[in-house]
Parts: C-alpha cells; sequence; structure tokens
C-alpha cells in the first residue's frame, strides 16, 4: 500500500523527523473544501453495503495534546488524519514545537521533544476551541502557558471558566488579558486539588486530568465526565506513566508522577459517527454493516431506536444495522451527559423523526442555541416545533429537496441525511462544517448506494 504523510514541523525545525519512513511523499495541501464549495444530494435511494467507521475525533483531539506531555514520541493509530480539525490541531501543536506526521494510512506521530512556545494564537484556537486543551499540557510541562479565549461559537456561549477555575484550584495563576488565558505555575509546578464539577464537562475534565498527571500530590475530580473518549484517553495516559484511577466514574484520582513517556495507542471507534449512520438508515431505510466499532457506547441512542422499530446488532467488530417495510414510530429523548443520549446525536435523530408515524419530543440540556438545523429541516417540508429547550417534530409524509445552509458539524450532517431521503436535489452551503468531523463522507455514502457530490460554490 502506498502510504502519504503530512508533516507539520514547529517553526524553529529540529533535525527529527516525526516520520523516518522514506517512502513516504508529502502531502502539499491540506485544505479539503472551501468555504464556497457545496455538497449535491438527490434523494430516495435506500442504503446497502459496508461502511467503515473511522477513529473517534473528540477522543483524537485530546490524545493528540497529551503528546504534549512527554519529550518522547508518542504514536497514534486508528487516526481519523483526513479530518480537518486534526489538521487544525497538528498545526497549533506543531506552533507550539511539536513535530506531527500524519499518515494517510491513519497512523500520526507526535513528538514534542522540547515546548519552544507556550503561546497559541487566535488565529489558531478561533478555528477550533479543541485547542483549549493545550492549556493543562502546557502548564503542566512547561509551568507556563498562554491560549487565545476561543469565544462563542454557533452552539451557544460555551464558556471555559471551569477548565480556568480547575487550573486556579492546582495552584496556576492565571489573568484574562487581551483575549487570552495567561497563566503560570508558581516554581513551575502544579499541585494536586480535589475539584468539584458544578456540572459535568467533557473538555474540563481532561484538560484537568492531563494537567494532573505531572502535578505534585493527588488531585481528585468530583462530578467528573465520563464518556468513552475520555476513558480512552485516561487509558494513554496510564499507558504513558501516569497514574489514574476512577475512569468512566464521576470520581477520578490522578496521583501526580515526576515525568510522562511516549506509547503508542489504536484510538477507540467513532460513535457519533456510527450513530450518524444508524440513523440514516432509520430515514432511508435499507442495511448496513458498520465495520470495526461498537453497540455498547451507543445504549442510550439504540433503545429509542429500537424502541422506533429498527433492527441493530453486533456481529464480532461490525454492527448491521436495519430497517426493511415499516415506517418508524414517533419516540421521545433528552439529550445528556454520557451515559445519556449525546448531544452530537441530537440533530441527526431529529431528522429522523421528521418522517416518523406520530411525534416524537427532543429535550436538549447540554447547549443552549442547539436547534439551529430546525429552520432548515422546517425548508424542507418538516414539521417541527420549540418551546424553549424542547422540540415537538410531528412526523410528515415526505421531505423535499432544497437549498439549505450547514451552521456547524452535526447541523451540516443532519441536512444531508434529510437530502439522502428528500425527493429530488438538496443543496447543502458551507460544507466546511462537514470536513471538521466526518471522514470521506461522500465516498462512504456513495459506496452504500447514496447520489451525492460536491460542487464547486
Ligand atoms: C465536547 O465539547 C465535544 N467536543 C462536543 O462535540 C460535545 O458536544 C460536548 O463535549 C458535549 O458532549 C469535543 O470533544 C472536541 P462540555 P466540550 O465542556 O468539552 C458548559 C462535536 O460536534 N461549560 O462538556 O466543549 C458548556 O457551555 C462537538 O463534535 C461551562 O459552562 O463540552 C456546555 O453547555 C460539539 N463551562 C456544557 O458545559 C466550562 O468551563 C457541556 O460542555 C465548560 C463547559
Amino acid at each position: 500500500m502506498s502510504v502519504t504523510v503530512q508533516k507539520f514541523m514547529p517553526p524553529q525545525n529540529s533535525n527529527q523527523d516525526p516520520d523516518q519512513n522514506s517512502d513516504v511523499e508529502i502531502i502539499k495541501s491540506n485544505v479539503q473544501s472551501s468555504t464556497l464549495e457545496k455538497m449535491r444530494v438527490v434523494g430516495g435511494n435506500a442504503l446497502k453495503g459496508n461502511i467503515k467507521i473511522s477513529g473517534a475525533k473528540n477522543a483524537t483531539l485530546k490524545h493528540m495534546c497529551a503528546a504534549l506531555l512527554t519529550e518522547d514520541p508518542v504514536t497514534l493509530e486508528n487516526m481519523p488524519v483526513g479530518l480537518q480539525d486534526v489538521r487544525t490541531l497538528a498545526e497549533v501543536l506543531s506552533h507550539l514545537g511539536t513535530m506531527v506526521g500524519l499518515r494517510s494510512d491513519g497512523v500520526a506521530t507526535l513528538h514534542a521533544e522540547a515546548i519552544t512556545s507556550h503561546t497559541a494564537p487566535y488565529d489558531l484556537v478561533r478555528k477550533m476551541r479543541a485547542s483549549v486543551l493545550v492549556l493543562g499540557p502546557l502548564l503542566a510541562r512547561h509551568g507556563v502557558a498562554q491560549v487565545s479565549l476561543p469565544g462563542g461559537c454557533a452552539l451557544g456561549a460555551r464558556p471555559i471558566d471551569l477548565h480556568i477555575k480547575g487550573l486556579q484550584a492546582m495552584g496556576a495563576e492565571i489573568e484574562l488579558e487581551d483575549g487570552y488565558v495567561k497563566a503560570v505555575a508558581p516554581q513551575g509546578k502544579l499541585k494536586g486539588a480535589e475539584i468539584t464539577f458544578p456540572l459535568v464537562s467533557v473538555g474540563a475534565t481532561e484538560n484537568l486530568m492531563m494537567a494532573a498527571t505531572l502535578a505534585k500530590g493527588t488531585t481528585i475530580l468530583k462530578n467528573a465526565a465520563r464518556e468513552p473518549e475520555i476513558v480512552d484517553q485516561g487509558k494513554v495516559l496510564i499507558k504513558m506513566g501516569a497514574k489514574i484511577e476512577g475512569l468512566g466514574t464521576p470520581t477520578i484520582t490522578i496521583e501526580g508522577v515526576d515525568k510522562l513517556h511516549g506509547t503508542t495507542h489504536s484510538i477507540l471507534p467513532d460513535r457519533i459517527e456510527t450513530g450518524t449512520y444508524m440513523c440514516a438508515v432509520g430515514l432511508c431505510g435499507g442495511e448496513l454493516r458498520l465495520q470495526n466499532t461498537r453497540t455498547d457506547f451507543l445504549s442510550a441512542l439504540i433503545s429509542p431506536l429500537h424502541e422506533a422499530g429498527m433492527d441493530i446488532k453486533q456481529e464480532g467488530d461490525d454492527v448491521i444495522v436495519r430497517r426493511n417495510g415499516a415506517k418508524l414510530k414517533g419516540v421521545d429523548i433528552m439529550t445528556e451527559a454520557y451515559p445519556g443520549f449525546a448531544t452530537d446525536l441530537q440533530a441527526q435523530f431529529m431528522t429522523m423523526l421528521t418522517l416518523c408515524e406520530g411525534a416524537g419530543m427532543i429535550c436538549e440540556t447540554i447547549f443552549e442555541n442547539r436547534f439551529m438545523h430546525v429552520p432548515e429541516l422546517c425548508r424542507m417540508g418538516a414539521d417541527i416545533s420549540i418551546r424553549g429547550n424542547s422540540a415537538i417534530i410531528r412526523g410528515v409524509e415526505k421531505l423535499k429537496g432544497a437549498e439549505v445552509m450547514a451552521t456547524d458539524l452535526r447541523a451540516s450532517v443532519a441536512l444531508v441525511l434529510a437530502g439522502l431521503v428528500a425527493e429530488g436535489e438538496t443543496v447543502i452551503n458551507r460544507i466546511y462544517h462537514l470536513d471538521r468531523g466526518y471522514e470521506n463522507i461522500v465516498e462512504k455514502l456513495t459506496n452504500v448506494g447514496a447520489q451525492i457530490e460536491r460542487v464547486k460554490g
């Protein structure tokens, strides 16, 4: 197999190469889609065939940040190297001194031998909020960090106060100045602390868990997030020499160590991508074999899908998803922190309900503004009314193709799903959101019978 690699080198380049394979060719351009590119979907085909699920985006980004904690190389396998978010974070990390090699066979090497800058600038952070996850590792290893405040986004204000308060509890001196979080660990070292989160936050749990691995003493995180991606991150850190207990429970205990070392880790499958294709089958009918993924981390989605009338089962490393014949029944869900129903699957599930028999209700409890897809779905003929953080979806006979606008990653994919079942042609604008989180979506859907293509704006 011919393997290509994209290299992200620190500004003051060192002699080391993140990928020793001399047969590799450097990918010249990392831009997948321009802001003008659109997606054209012609609806009506049932889906049939195999889709290979990629490694989880929301684990990958955190594992990449964890590489800042050691001077040794960290190798990540099953990595969704085609995602724009991965490439953006590679830029941030290389800016800080990390050599990053992203290979087209899904193996990445990150080597932060020395931290050469402690600033994550606005220009990079604004492209992707997850960049704020360099704060904990930088402070822990380097004793100083300066990270641009990410600002609001389409989902709402999304503050990072819990990250900041947690680091302050660990002894960091933090100032917010000129749009930056400027943080210093006195004598270059954070100290252990007991931190109780007032609400469950994925990012704050991850940032503080990484920071605590190199702190002096023991840190206890209470009311911590329990997402499978956090458990996976904990596994990476443990392989790197960290001492962590309680992963997957609301209380995580981390005993700081002096140093972490390199490791190799294979990233868990993307449960949100898996769930997205399950909802696609719910809408379009047919049967998909989702390869290299699991059902156990999707119980909160699979149980309402069963209730609605779908057939889903694990077969070895694959998941078979089927809907033949009858329409789905309307069901109600509420988004919650894991193990509850994932907010990242809400838009896709809602799209599926647009064609259900009867009605379904969705209550969004995680983000204040995550119904941006609703007006677009209504333009395609859906019957949805919103009351505060709840939406009632009354099933209609059919959706009709239209020109629609994508607003964020999951809203974008929801519109793709709507297009797959709608009568006629749907054109989705601003599809660069999709490239942030869905690897090879056009190829994956085309292979199972969908009519979908990128078109120039
Ligand atoms: C992660 O975001 C995911 N992003 C999101 O996925 C996901 O929707 C979210 O977790 C919830 O599951 C990544 O993993 C990169 P949070 P994160 O901190 O960590 C509030 C996608 O589509 N909050 O758990 O930013 C916050 O405003 C993305 O892939 C504070 O008030 O989410 C929100 O209402 C979108 N203060 C709630 O907590 C803080 O300091 C949960 O946010 C932090 C969060």
